[in-house]
């Protein structure tokens, strides 16, 4: 199957310049193993008790900080962040959060359709407390 996708040069130029470091053969490959990597990734198997998850967010300078800032407040298990200015237009946030699976699962949905945001990470730390 051939999938097409849009995507902005510098990401791209980056992405090959990361596959060729990592010995990949194309740029399918690396896709492939990526995919595979973010469908394992463990996030869909949260049990049904409380779990304790590390969630990073980079977001860059186009970030609209009132919609970030309503999402923190409809989020009471956030039980600390953390914000760091990493450069002149970028900020690194970091969020632990004690809460049921789905709730989790919402907030990194929310968090991702956040315009601005460049990278979202999550660790499960403990869960079925
Ligand atoms: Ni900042």
């Amino acid at each position: 199957m051939i999938v097409s996708m849009a995507i902005d040069n510098e990401t791209l130029e980056r992405f090959d310049r990361a596959i060729k470091k990592k010995g990949y053969s194309s740029r399918s490959e690396a896709m492939r193993e990526l995919i595979r990597d973010f469908i394992g990734s463990g996030e869909w198997e949260f049990g049904d008790g409380e779990s304790i998850a590390v969630i990073t967010l980079l977001y860059g300078k186009d970030m609209k900080k009132h919609e970030l800032m309503r999402i923190q407040h409809r989020y009471r298990e956030i039980s600390t962040m953390l914000h760091t200015h990493i450069d002149p237009v970028n900020c690194l946030e970091v969020y632990v959060i004690k809460a049921k699976g789905d709730r989790i699962e919402e907030l990194l949905r929310d968090f991702r359709s956040l315009h601005g945001v460049k990278v979202v990470k999550f660790v499960r730390s403990a869960c079925e407390l």
